[in-house]
């Protein structure tokens, strides 16, 4: 019997899909429902209210990715029943895991890229969260050494992403976030110092800041670290929290030292979603060698007649998205990444430029130094009826997200507007978007709209 004419099933395949019966009637949307339906219906009604949802690619707030080529389409599909925790079965995903991490190593300056250690994430949070547990426990293992009684740990970090608020939270570890001040939107080697004693497990620095797209003077602070050790005996680990620069300074700022060319860097997590390329999913975390991940928080399963190392908080995880970084990482090598990261800098020159013609911003970041990208505030003598809130409103009428945002304490009355520039976002684009400032900046001069600033502020910053 043909599955539409069962029991159960009341569509006739006849039916023009929008005179059947799951579109005929609003969706259950809080009882789990009792009936059968038909898959294409089905199908067309929950595209259907998906495209309420804003335009990914218009979405300039996210630093993810928003463009996949049709290959990576490809094997994201074929790999779409694929475990990545299941080693045994599918052992060439395993394997291409490992093959990332090694060229990851490779990238990053590790003593050893053969041998080096780490692995595949959901993301820079999950991440986050091993690297500092890691350093948790060797912070334990040294105090265990001294005897000394039970201490609360710490850590000392600049402005971080709010993954590391969660590490310190559901960890119970202290976090000592450094402040911004007027002026200075990242941390420093004396403020650096000034927070850590000997039960801080380790210092973050990130590279590329959630906030201002910064990055963080890793080299500094290894070197005032350094000092400390030979004044104090510290020796406190240095973890870069990379999610954007990780797959940036290796291409656009070779000369730049912060990654495992400097003994200290300890531990570097990067989201391969971001600037890695890889559709949404995938992170990294990797240490500098064997001895930085503490034996006691590694699982291992035979495979291959191999010893596979699995250090992870989620069991079950897709491995398309790990599938698809290796797809990238043959795909570009450094010669493309460069290329595409190159593109991306050179666009976020050309958005500076446009909104520094306007007359009426300050730019605090034009995507030159940190991550592609810009980041401007309302200039003191602009003399204008709106804030921030109100052009990121106006702006959403069409379509574009460009999330305005406080910064952290201590600078909580700059308000400043963001736009990351990610693979796919051209100069065409940023063209349209300038013009589209400039209608809404009109706009705003002649009807001053409130309703944006309440909305606005209403909708919390993720990124
Ligand atoms: C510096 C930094 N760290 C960590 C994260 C969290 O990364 P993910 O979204 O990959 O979990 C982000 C996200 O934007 C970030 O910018």
């Amino acid at each position: 019997m043909a599955l539409h004419m069962r029991k159960g099933l009341e569509t006739e395949e006849r039916d023009d899909v929008y005179a059947s019966l799951p579109l005929k009637r609003p969706a259950e949307k809080y009882r789990f429902p009792e009936r059968e339906q038909e898959a294409d219906p089905v199908y067309q009604l929950v595209r259907d209210e998906l495209m309420i949802d804003g335009n990914a690619r218009l979405n300039l707030a996210t630093f993810c990715s928003t463009f996949e080529e049709r290959q990576v389409h490809r094997l994201m599909d074929e790999s779409i029943s694929k475990n990545m925790i299941d080693k045994d079965e599918y052992p060439q995903t395993a394997e291409i895991e490992m093959r990332c991490v090694h060229m990851l190593a490779d990238l990053w300056h590790a003593p050893e890229s053969r041998t080096a250690i780490g692995c595949s994430t959901t993301g820079s949070s999950e991440a986050a969260m091993l690297g500092g547990l890691a350093m948790k426990w060797r912070w334990r293992a040294r105090r265990c050494k001294k005897d000394s009684g039970p201490e609360k740990p710490n850590i000392v970090t600049g402005p971080v992403q709010i993954c590391w608020h969660k590490f310190a939270r559901y960890w119970d570890v202290e976090i000592r976030e450094i402040p911004m001040a007027p002026g200075r939107y990242v941390s420093s080697p004396e403020e650096v110092l000034k927070r850590c004693d000997e039960n801080t497990i380790g210092v973050v620095q990130t590279l590329g800041t959630t906030f201002t797209l910064d990055f963080e003077p890793v080299e500094q602070v290894a070197a005032a670290l350094d000092r400390l050790q030979k004044e104090k005996g510290w020796d406190i680990p240095l973890h870069v929290d990379g999610a954007s620069g990780g797959f940036l300074a290796p291409f656009l700022h070779k000369e730049l030292l912060w990654d495992f060319r400097i003994p200290r860097v300890k531990s570097i997590n990067a989201s391969g979603h971001k600037f890695g390329l890889a559709p949404l999913g995938a992170g990294w975390i990797l240490w500098r060698e064997l001895a930085d991940l503490p034996e006691d928080l590694i699982f291992r399963v035979n495979y291959l007649g191999g010893d596979m190392p699995t250090f992870a908080l989620n069991f079950s995880r897709p491995g398309g998205q790990i599938i698809a970084q290796y797809y990238h990482f043959l795909r570009l090598g450094r010669e493309g990444y460069t290329k595409v990261q190159q593109a991306c800098a050179d666009t976020a020159g050309f958005l500076a430029e446009g909104l520094r013609k306007m007359k009426l911003f300050d730019i605090i970041s034009d995507g030159s130094k940190g991550v592609p990208g810009v980041c401007w505030k309302l200039r003191k003598d602009a003399d204008v009826p709106f804030d921030l809130y109100d052009l990121a409103e106006r702006l959403r009428y069409r379509g574009w997200l460009v999330p305005a945002y406080s910064l952290p304490p201590a600078c909580e009355s700059e308000v400043i507007q963001r736009v990351l520039v990610r693979h796919g976002v051209t100069p065409d684009l940023m063209e349209i978007l300038l013009k589209d400032m400039a209608s809404a900046v009109e706009e705003l001069r002649k009807a001053p709209c409130s309703a944006g600033k309440t909305a606005a502020k209403a909708s919390c910053f993720h990124h």
